[in-house]
């Protein structure tokens, strides 16, 4: 029998899951199906006994549901409870199993242009739940220092505890402190929401050297502001859509125990824009 997947989520109706994981099951001829499913706030339970009533192989997670998915997970992934968050599930005959995929995804992009991390004086921008995924990737290779920038001072200090816990040396600054000191960072990562409606870039790149790496999550648009004013400094850059992409290469390689076709996944979300 045929294997079934969804995303689950709310919104979803935009989501480029189905296309990325519906042309890899083309390309490797699987008798499979992968559908976005929209489960609002506050409905994540009943839509969970819904999926394994139909016998569901496998689900991604996405908002708002990454947290409280985790409640009903029979087993953990490492890669799950470190971050507390979950976007990848198994279903094994009605027990669930969490992966948090993220962390990977994020990471995938530095090991495909072979950027080094380890002892790079790294800057954050946000500390959402994006950025305790990225913490942790750069806790595991091993960053040498992490400044965490954020609107509200409070949650950037609450994940740099969580990165300190994790043994990666961390400091916490507003946003408006770090303009003029860009010359201090290797790499400069915006895992903030700003960008998706099209806003300004959150820092100005004055004093940017050339060549530093530039890494911008928010996917869609895939130009964002932030992107273009650090090409315009020269930078070395990473788009949101290879994080996306490596994320949903890991959740395939967990769900069909098999190497995914990168290129024929990388073409559907790239056609998707
Ligand atoms: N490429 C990928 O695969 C991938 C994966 C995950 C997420 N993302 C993208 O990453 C972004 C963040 O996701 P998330 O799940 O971490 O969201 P989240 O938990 O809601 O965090 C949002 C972050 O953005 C900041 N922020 C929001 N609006 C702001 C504004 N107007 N000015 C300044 N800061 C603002 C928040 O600051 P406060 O703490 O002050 O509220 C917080 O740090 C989203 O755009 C999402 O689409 C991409």
């Amino acid at each position: 029998m045929g294997k079934s997947f969804a995303v689950i989520g709310d919104p979803i109706d935009h989501s480029l899951s189905p296309n990325i994981h519906n042309a890899a099951f083309r390309e490797l001829d699987l008798d499979s199906s992968y559908i976005a499913y929209r489960i609002p706030k506050g409905e994540l339970k009943e839509g969970i006994e819904g999926l394994k009533q139909i016998k569901i192989n496998g689900f991604n997670v996405t908002i708002p549901h990454k947290i409280e998915m985790m409640k009903y997970l029979d087993k953990i992934d490492e890669s799950c409870s470190i971050i507390g968050a979950v976007n990848t599930v198994v279903n094994n005959d009605g027990i669930l199993k969490g992966y948090n995929t993220d962390m990977d995804g994020f990471l995938d992009p530095f090991r495909k242009k072979e950027i080094n991390i380890s002892n790079a004086k790294i800057l954050l921008l946000g500390a959402g739940g994006a950025a305790r995924a990225i913490v942790a990737g750069f806790a595991k290779e091993k960053a040498k220092k992490i400044t965490i920038a954020n609107r509200t001072l409070q949650n950037a200090d609450k994940l740099s505890e969580f990165a300190k816990k994790l043994g990666l040396e961390s400091e916490t600054k507003t946003i408006n402190e770090i303009e003029g000191t860009l010359e201090d960072y290797d790499i400069i990562v915006n895992a903030t929401s700003i960008g998706l409606k099209n806003e300004q870039s959150p820092i100005s790149f004055e004093g940017l050297k050339e060549k530093t790496v530039v890494y911008d999550i928010v996917y869609m648009p895939m130009n964002t502001d932030f992107i273009k004013k650090a090409k315009e400094k020269k930078a070395t850059i990473i788009f949101g859509y290879e994080m996306l992409l490596g994320q949903a290469v890991r959740a395939f390689e967990i769900w069909h125990d098999r190497e995914a076709p990168y290129n024929a996944m990388k073409r559907a979300l790239l056609g998707g824009f």
